[in-house]
């Protein structure tokens, strides 16, 4: 029987997203990129030796698996020339597993201005962007002003898009941002270009998926950012601009929503968030910055220091719910190692029903001992002590999900498995 497994972030991105679909991807013939771009940066560790990948799937690195990205993620054809050179020279036959669709937007450059003048202009009230273009890229492709990567085969097609779009961005970004315009001439050129060497990897991505299911194969569907950043569930404006939830899974591949067999939530033991915006839980002081250090919590995009707190049972109800989570990975068990107790937000004072409000939430903690050893490794239940298990097994009855992956440390091999998951 042939399996689909959806694995994304239930929190606010970062939760180790990368490491799991790296693992899983031992067990799979495919794996699907299906929303956000290269704002996101997904890490994999083998044997000690780090990659961070930010538009290819994770699971790039095991040969012989063809690595998709769907038509719900938006191109830059630059970076994914430079992130495939880089592999490359690492050996990895990226041209050969990798697919992308032709229905993907493009990251222009004017994108990316676009992007950093909005912030500047935002001031107090910036979102704290990755500065890659991605909202308005999205905001494009939803305008139905976008460009497609197929535009780009129709050269006389492709001129006429682009004068549009530079007409539109330009005048925005002169008259309105008082930013520097764009020549029409040089991106012509230079997506041309990189179209040349691109184009042979353009595929029709619904069609393989197709294939894939009538063989009999099994097929990883890897999320981006994390379920409070999507842009309808997320704690907006504060989020990003793609539906980052399982949903997405379908719309952003060509999946069919009925050959959805497993939704892999994952969350780290603690929270963290990169950017503006609402975190109930979060440690501003030495606590903070004990899991900012244990967690080495630097974003892999934007090298940014992330904002860290307390794992928040209330929202990843919340998650649960809106991606229908068959099981629960927790990672970066190891970072609570020090603590001498650990909380976890299990209400908000106000209720957990003014989420989309605008006044903060203060949580009401339940306090847990620490179990002050190291578990840096471990990749057995029967050797995490038992206060270690006891938090894995009260997040569990708070979320009523299973926790099917917990994981010990950033190599693929750091990892406890309680649960098959195909
Ligand atoms: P993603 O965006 O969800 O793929 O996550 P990132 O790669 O941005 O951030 C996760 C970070 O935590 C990376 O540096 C990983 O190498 C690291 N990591 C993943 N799992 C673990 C773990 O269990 N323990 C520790 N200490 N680090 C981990
Ligand atoms: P991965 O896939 C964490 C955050 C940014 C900002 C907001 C909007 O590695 O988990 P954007 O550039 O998308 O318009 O920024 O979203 N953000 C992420 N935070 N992990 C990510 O990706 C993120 N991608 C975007 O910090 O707050
Ligand atoms: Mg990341």
């Amino acid at each position: 029987m042939t399996k689909n497994v959806v694995v994304l972030g239930s929190q606010w991105g970062d939760e180790g997203k990368g490491k799991i679909v790296d693992l899983l991807t031992e067990r799979v013939q495919g794996v699907v990129r299906f929303q956000g771009g290269h704002n996101a940066g997904h890490t994999l560790v083998v044997n000690g030796e780090k990659t961070i990948l930010h538009l290819l799937p994770s699971g790039i690195l095991h040969p012989g698996v063809e690595c998709m990205i769907g038509n719900g993620v938006v191109l830059s054809l630059s970076e994914l020339k430079k992130e495939i050179e880089l592999l490359e020279q690492q050996g990895v036959a990226v041209r050969t597993q990798l697919k992308v669709s032709g229905a993907c937007p493009l990251v222009m450059p004017y994108h990316v201005a676009l992007d950093l003048a909005r912030e500047t202009k935002r001031g107090q009230r910036l979102i704290g962007t990755t500065g890659r273009g991605i909202g308005p890229a999205y905001e494009d492709k939803i305008a139905r002003r976008g460009i497609r990567f197929a535009d780009v085969l129709d050269t006389d097609h492709f001129s006429e898009v682009l004068q549009e779009n530079l007409d539109y961005h330009n005048f925005a970004l002169k008259n309105y941002f008082m930013a520097a315009t764009f020549d029409y001439n040089q991106i012509y050129n230079e997506i041309l270009e990189l179209a040349d060497n691109l184009l042979p990897m353009i595929a029709d991505v619904p069609m393989l998926i197709a294939a894939h299911r009538k063989q009999g194969h099994d097929l990883l569907f890897e999320g981006a950012q994390g379920t409070f950043l999507d842009i309808d569930h997320g704690t907006y404006p504060y989020v990003t601009s793609s539906n980052t939830t399982a949903g997405a899974a379908c719309t952003g591949s060509g999946l069919g929503p009925r050959y959805v067999d497993y939704v892999l939530g994952i969350t780290k033991a603690y929270t963290t968030r990169v950017g503006s915006g609402p975190f109930p839980t979060e440690l501003t002081g030495p606590l903070g910055d004990i899991l900012v250090e244990q967690g080495r919590e630097f974003g892999a995009t934007t090298g940014r220091r992330r904002r860290c707190g307390w794992f928040d049972a209330v929202a990843m109800r919340r998650a649960a719910e809106i991606n229908s989570l068959s099981g629960l990975c927790i990672t970066k068990m190891d970072v609570l190692d020090t603590f001498d107790t650990i909380q976890i937000a299990v209400a908000y004072e106000k209720g957990a029903d003014n989420f989309y409000g605008r006044a903060p939430v203060k949580p009401i903690y339940e306090e847990l001992p620490g179990w002050k050893t190291s578990i840096a490794g471990i990749d057995s239940w029967s050797k995490l002590p038992d206060k270690a298990k006891a938090y894995v097994k009260r997040i569990e009855a708070l979320l009523e999900v299973p926790v099917v992956m917990i994981s010990t440390g950033p190599d693929r091999k750091h990892t406890i498995q309680l649960a098959p998951i195909f």
